[in-house]
């Protein structure tokens, strides 16, 4: 296979269409979950081969809260087996990894497991990996104003759930739909955006280098003239 010719910094997901890809198949949408746990493997490897330092996938917003109790409780548990099942592969291929959200509506056991992966892979030096769970760009614009306020501080950046994270060069969202979905409000201002009709399961290494060539193919001026 093709390697991309250049790679952006940070790359993010709006990993959507695992429902529909579910619905197509006569199957349950937590199937599509499932299958969507497959293609995050896939780019996270990719990323590695590739030399992406960052990749970060929006994995459940704070209004994905609003979703049936059996979607969410799937969801969950979907999240807690698979950061487990990762683990030597995320510690195998020098991977740190993050989850960044509203902590405080996860489950004790959950948010316990959080913190030991990541404090596991810290050392992982090849790549960053950002899960955004329980997150949405209000809260995180939210909360970062009140601590900032409350520091006397006058600057927003080094309060953001973000700090320290360098801005997505790239945001791709699968499966057609073309919105923010209360992403990352901040941190989006200069990212380039590829829109795939593909569903999120269906999305892999193929996809991704055709989203990386597309993204090398672009010219950012930064409100600059050239
Ligand atoms: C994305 O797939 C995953 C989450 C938002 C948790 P969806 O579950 O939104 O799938 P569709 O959009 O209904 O097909
Ligand atoms: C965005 O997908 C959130 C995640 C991918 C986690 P949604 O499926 O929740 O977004 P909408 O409802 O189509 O805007
Ligand atoms: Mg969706």
């Amino acid at each position: 296979m093709k390697v991309p010719s250049s790679v952006p910094g940070h790359v993010s997901f709006i990993m959507d269409g695992n429902g529909r890809w579910a619905a197509k198949r006569g199957k349950d949408r937590i199937n599509g979950h499932f299958e969507g746990v497959e293609s995050v493997r896939a780019i996270m490897e990719a990323s590695v081969e590739w030399g992406v330092k960052y990749v970060s996938f929006f994995a459940f917003s704070e209004e994905n809260w609003g979703r049936p109790e059996s979607e969410v409780e799937g969801l969950m548990k979907l999240m807690l087996d698979s950061m487990v099942k990762e683990l030597p592969l995320m510690l195998g291929n020098g991977i740190h990894f993050r989850v960044i959200g509203n902590m405080g509506r996860l489950s004790a056991r959950l948010r316990e497991a959080i913190e030991e992966i990541d404090r596991k892979t810290a050392g992982g030096k090849n790549l960053t990996m950002i899960l955004f769970l329980s997150y949405s760009g209000r809260w995180d614009l939210q909360q970062a104003a009140c601590r900032m306020a409350d520091a006397g501080a006058r600057e927003l950046e080094p309060y953001l759930a973000t700090a320290g994270i360098p801005d997505p060069d790239l945001m791709i969202r699968t499966s057609g739909e073309q919105r923010i979905s209360n992403y990352m409000l901040w941190q989006l201002a200069y990212t380039e955006f590829v829109f795939t009709d593909t569903l999120w399961p269906d999305f892999r290494k193929e996809e991704y280098l055709a989203a990386l060539e597309e993204f090398a193919s672009r010219d950012r001026r930064f409100g600059k003239v050239k």
